[in-house]
Order: structure tokens, then C-alpha cells, then sequence
């Protein structure tokens, strides 16, 4: 039975496939507001909105892990105005309201350490309040790089070694993706990117290794409830191979899971 729609204009969505992990890199918002003639802030707020549409569409239909990538550790670069601005936004937007209505879970992962007390403060009781919620998890990506995390990995698991609690034979895939702020969180299905740029800015890289990468010129504060019909339509109708070949797959058709 096709998933139940907003409207007739909507794409049927295979409600057996949704993916289980959608990860998204939110880009465009200085470009919309550019080309409207307003601040990038603007942008921004309006970026809040689409945060907010996205978060109940992907809870709305059943994807388990949405992870949003809301700053990066390379953000910080950015003038201290725009980073002031961005961390009262991100702090403004994490409506409890939006979480508990919608029975959604907070995580945040990236470097805390840099990141302002009270944003901390607040994540940690959110995170605390919503524990409990059993429908999506929202995994909001601040102050955030994959190589960041990947680094901090690496020095986790040397202690170890260096400790003699580990040898470095016994170092595998599954030890390295425990030591990840994403440990326990399956790999993302789709990665969306919106804002026409066709690169993974240093964001789950380790986790993305078999993702589908989706990339649509559409602005972030422009992506729309359709526009996310759209990508998870076109992941409905990839084959994902992982390695094998298209006869193998048939074969097993829980790789198509
Ligand atoms: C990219 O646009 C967007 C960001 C760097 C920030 C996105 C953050 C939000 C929308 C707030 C998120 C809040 C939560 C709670 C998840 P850009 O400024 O790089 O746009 P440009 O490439 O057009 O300049």
C-alpha cells in the first residue's frame, strides 16, 4: 500500500524501504538570503523552519536516524557575528515542543569543548527529557568533523594499546566504529545535500562509505517536504551493491533492506 500523502502531487513512497539513517548537509542558507537581498542570519532562521518541517516529515514517516549537520568545526572560522548568531539560533531552535510531540530523541555529537556552557547545559537536559522517546532519533552534527572524531578515535584506542588493554591486531572495523561519536547509530542509507555543491565537507566520512549520496541544487530554507520525497524516492530505486555484483544482490535481498 503506498504511504499516505499530503496531496496528489506527492511521490509514492515504498513505506518498506525508508531508509533507516538519513543524513543531510544543510547548505544554501547565505545564498537564499543573498539572493533576496538580507542578511545571512535571515537565512539561517529560515534554515530553523526546514529543520523543523524535515524533522517531523522523516518522524511523520518512519525514518529511524535523521542526522543534521548544523556546524562544523571549520564553521568556526566564520565571522564571530555570524558564529555568535548561529549558537543562539541553534540554542532557540531546539524547541522541546518539537521533540515531544513528535516522540523524537536528541543526540548531540562533535567537540563540545568548544562549544558555549549554555549550549551545552541546554543539549544535555534535552538530550535528558527526550531519552525516552522511542520514534526518531535526531542526531544534531555541531561543532562537528568527521576528521575531528576520527582522530580522537585513533588517540582512544592508542591509549589502550599503549596500556596493553588492546593489540593492535585485535583493532577492527566494528572496535574503530565504537570509538566514533556515532557508536551505536547504524550507518547512514542516504546522504542529502542541498545547495548545489557536490562534496561531503568533512562530515561522516567513515559512516558514509556505502551511503547513497543524493545532491539537489535546491536551497536549504527551499527544501521542502517534497523535495525530501523526492531523494528517499530516488535512494527507493538505487541498488545497493556494497562490493557484490547485481546477481548476488538479487540473491540476498536483505542487502536491499
Ligand atoms: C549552511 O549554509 C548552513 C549552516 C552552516 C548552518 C545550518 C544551521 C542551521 C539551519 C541551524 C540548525 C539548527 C539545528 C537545531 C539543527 P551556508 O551559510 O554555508 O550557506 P551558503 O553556502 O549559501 O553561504
Amino acid at each position: 500500500m503506498p504511504m499516505q500523502t499530503h496531496n496528489n502531487n506527492e511521490l509514492h513512497l515504498d513505506p518498506t524501504r525508508i531508509p533507516r539513517h538519513i543524513a543531510i548537509i544543510m547548505d544554501g542558507n547565505g545564498r537564499w538570503a543573498k539572493a533576496r537581498g538580507l542578511d545571512r542570519s535571515v537565512g539561517h532562521q529560515k534554515g530553523v523552519e526546514t529543520v523543523h518541517t524535515i524533522t517531523e516529515e522523516a518522524a511523520r514517516i518512519g525514518v529511524q536516524y535523521l542526522t543534521l549537520y548544523a556546524f562544523s568545526t571549520e564553521n568556526w572560522n566564520r565571522p564571530a557575528a555570524e558564529v555568535a548568531a548561529l549558537m543562539s539560533l541553534v540554542l532557540s531552535s531546539l524547541e522541546e515542543s518539537l521533540f515531544m510531540n513528535n516522540n523524537v530523541r536528541l543526540l548531540l555529537i562533535g567537540d563540545t569543548a568548544r562549544l558555549p556552557e549554555e549550549i551545552c547545559r541546554a543539549v544535555k537536559a534535552l538530550e535528558e527529557k527526550t531519552a525516552r522517546n522511542t520514534g526518531l532519533t535526531l542526531i544534531v552534527a555541531l561543532s562537528y568533523s568527521s576528521k575531528w572524531e576520527i582522530i580522537e578515535a585513533v588517540r582512544s584506542i592508542s591509549a589502550k594499546a599503549a596500556a596493553g588493554e588492546v593489540k593492535p591486531e585485535e583493532i577492527t572495523e566494528v572496535s574503530l566504529s565504537d570509538s566514533l561519536t556515532t557508536a551505536g547509530i547504524p550507518d547512514p542509507d542516504l546522504l542529502i545535500r542541498t545547495g548545489g555543491e557536490i562534496r561531503l565537507s568533512n562530515f561522516l566520512l567513515w559512516q558514509c562509505a556505502y551511503s547513497e549520496l543524493y545532491f539537489c541544487d535546491t536551497y536549504w530554507p527551499d527544501f521542502g517536504r517534497e523535495d525530501f520525497h523526492r531523494a528517499i524516492s530516488e535512494y527507493q530505486h538505487r541498488e545497493r551493491r556494497y562490493g557484490k555484483t547485481g546477481e548476488q544482490v538479487a540473491a540476498e535481498p536483505s542487502l536491499q533492506e
